[in-house]
């Protein structure tokens, strides 16, 4: 019972011109909706605060072991304001929390499981569209891939990248800084408390990586596919003008399914292209390749490793960031962010292409202007002409590999060396730093065993150490092969992602230590230099490997992800047919 009539008193919004689907919950007359109704008045809202407002869910990937997102929880109440101003009505829904620095093996093992969680979230809660909140490295394609297979209106909202890292007044960068100071200290070049010192400078406060590495990469090609606000991708975690933008996207969430926007209304082959010229030319993370091949897969657009490479060959590297360049996110989002990057490309990309703003991307970045010629570079001062992050084939590979060419040594870019081959992760380890490792300068270190069924969940390996020798010896860079991946803020000649990987017999399990390796990037090039016969004399005697999982969700995970080629998803979640609304009884 109702005493105080607050339905009475509370002014109705206007009608919405698209029916609800909330309203099939909330709306008709019968047994279940009235349970409904008498649990939204257990939330404390009578209907006046949520009849015929369209119910926006705040996806939220907060956790307390999540670092990157540690401001997502104070940040939800921003978009929550924006929701009850534009006349919807706001629910934070919490998701898995994948924290790329505390998760083992590797969060990419969870990627499908937090989209397989926000698709059926989504379908089975009475929502009519969604803000996806979140940002480091595989929150961001996981939301996106399981709002698109659900199909309600929606936009992310990236988490932003946190401060810059600080040492001595030095600044410093994450991942990428901490690799080359563990190289530093192995080489004896740092001391052990120096590097304790870092330690407590290079991640400053709540936020993603501030260097161009996955988190950043993914909020910027999502931005360009059109599925955020314009320059929202750059804002950094902690600048006041975050949580502006989060009320903002709160707003925007409810006028999208007013106007019924749907992921599938934006996301055709041009918003995949557009993010592919995006990649390059931000000298973007190796690992966007896999993320771009699956959400294409879920939006049903047809777009491959040729795709990429196609880009990697006609964009230039226009973003000074590291691991690729010298700056950092906030220089970036300062210098003009996306939106002035991709202005500055727009004879390369498909301007008309539709994005959340109901504007198409061409009208988004008109005018927009570059205020720091440094950090977004011109076509004529691009850190490289080409080739950003380039696609191999060979018979090492036939199914496909990628180099991040922008952040490696030029001088390796044609190489043929002997191979120093380990057949796991744990061999590694034990070996590599052994006096007797048959390992010169310009050996190929390959690593087995590290792909999406080996690794399990293809880990963040493939910067493979280099021996401690060789450090000593000054030396800063070797070619490296393998079937993992490698951290967006990575560098060197790292050939990552071969497929097929060796853990199903895929050629890189036959390689042996001696083999001849040519990488050749300017001809897209992984060739093992042993002869056929040979290799079918290996084949013949390879024995596969004992399966990583017997029970549980990885059992799930090996019966059905597919190679990096694929985009790492599971065959049951991209193949054809319905996933039908819930039943209303
Ligand atoms: Fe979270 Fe880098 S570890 S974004
Ligand atoms: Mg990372």
């Amino acid at each position: 019972m109702n005493n105080l009539n607050l339905e009475n008193s509370t002014p109705m919004p206007d009608p919405v011109p698209v029916p609800l689907r909330s309203d099939r919950w909330f709306g008709p007359s019968d047994l279940r909706s009235f349970g409904h109704r008498s649990r939204a008045a257990q939330l404390g809202l009578g209907r006046g605060d949520y009849h015929g407002k369209p119910v926006v869910a705040i996806v939220n990937t907060w956790s307390d072991l999540n670092p990157c997102h540690g401001h997502l929880r104070a940040r939800a109440e921003d978009v929550k304001r924006g929701v009850w101003q534009a006349g919807g009505w706001p629910v934070e829904l919490p998701v898995l929390s994948l924290a790329e620095n505390f998760q083992k093996p590797t969060t990419m093992l969870y990627r499908n499981l937090l989209a397989m969680e926000v698709e059926e979230l989504l379908r089975s809660y009475p929502v009519d569209g969604a803000v996806l909140l979140g940002g480091c490295d595989k929150t961001a394609p996981g939301l996106v891939m399981g709002a698109t297979s659900v199909d309600l209106p929606a936009l992310f909202m990236p988490a932003g990248p946190m401060l810059k890292g600080n040492y001595r007044g030095r600044v410093l960068g994450s991942g990428s800084d901490v690799w080359k100071s563990w190289d530093e200290l192995r080489a004896g070049r740092i001391t052990e408390a120096e590097w304790r010192e870092m330690e407590e400078g290079i991640a400053r406060s709540p936020g993603t990586c501030m260097t161009m590495g996955t988190a950043s990469t993914m909020a910027a090609l999502i931005e360009a596919m059109g599925l955020s606000l314009p320059r929202s991708s750059s804002v950094p975690a902690m600048d006041a003008e975050h949580p502006r933008v989060a009320a903002e996207a709160g707003r925007r969430a409810v006028e999208l399914i007013r106007e019924d926007l749907r992921p599938s209304k934006i996301l055709g082959p041009d918003a995949f292209a557009n993010a592919a010229v995006a990649l390059m030319a931000l000298g973007g993370s190796t690992n966007a390749v896999i993320h771009l091949v699956a959400m294409a897969a879920r939006a049903g657009v047809e777009f491959t490793l040729d795709d990429v490479d196609r880009a990697s060959r006609e964009v230039p590297v226009l973003c000074n960031l590291r691991p690729s360049g010298e700056h950092l996110m906030e220089d970036f989002h300062f210098a003009g962010g996306l939106p002035a990057l991709l202005e500055r490309l727009r004879p390369l990309l498909k301007t008309d292409a539709p994005t959340i703003t109901g504007k198409s991307l061409g009208e988004n970045i008109a005018g927009t202007q570059v205020h720091n010629d440094d950090v977004i570079r011109t076509p004529e001062t691009a850190l490289a002409d080409s080739g950003g992050v380039a696609v191999l084939r060979g018979n090492l590979a036939p199914d496909g590999a990628v180099i991040k060419a922008s952040a490696m040594d030029p001088a390796k870019r044609r190489h043929r060396g002997p191979a120093v081959v380990f057949e796991d992760y744990a061999d590694l380890v034990a070996r590599l730093d052994d006096p007797d490792l048959p390992a010169t300068a310009d050996s190929v270190l390959v690593l087995k065993n590290a792909g999406p069924q080996g690794g399990p969940g293809m880990p963040e390996w493939g910067m493979l150490p280099l021996p401690k020798k060789l450090l000593e010896a000054g030396v800063r860079d070797m070619v490296r092969v393998s079937d993992a991946r490698m951290s967006g803020t990575s560098y060197g000649t790292c050939v990552l992602h071969v497929a097929p990987e060796s853990f199903v017999g895929g050629p890189l399990a036959l390689v042996q230590t001696g083999d001849i390796i040519e990488l050749d990037v300017p001809a897209r090039r992984l060739h093992l230099d042993v002869p056929d016969d040979e290799l079918a004399r290996r084949r013949e005697a390879w024995q596969p490997p004992k399966p990583r999982f017997q029970r549980g969700y990885g059992a799930m995970f090996s019966a059905h992800i597919q190679q990096a080629d694929r985009g790492c998803d599971f065959d049951f979640l991209v193949q054809p047919g319905e996933n039908p609304e819930p039943a209303m009884h």
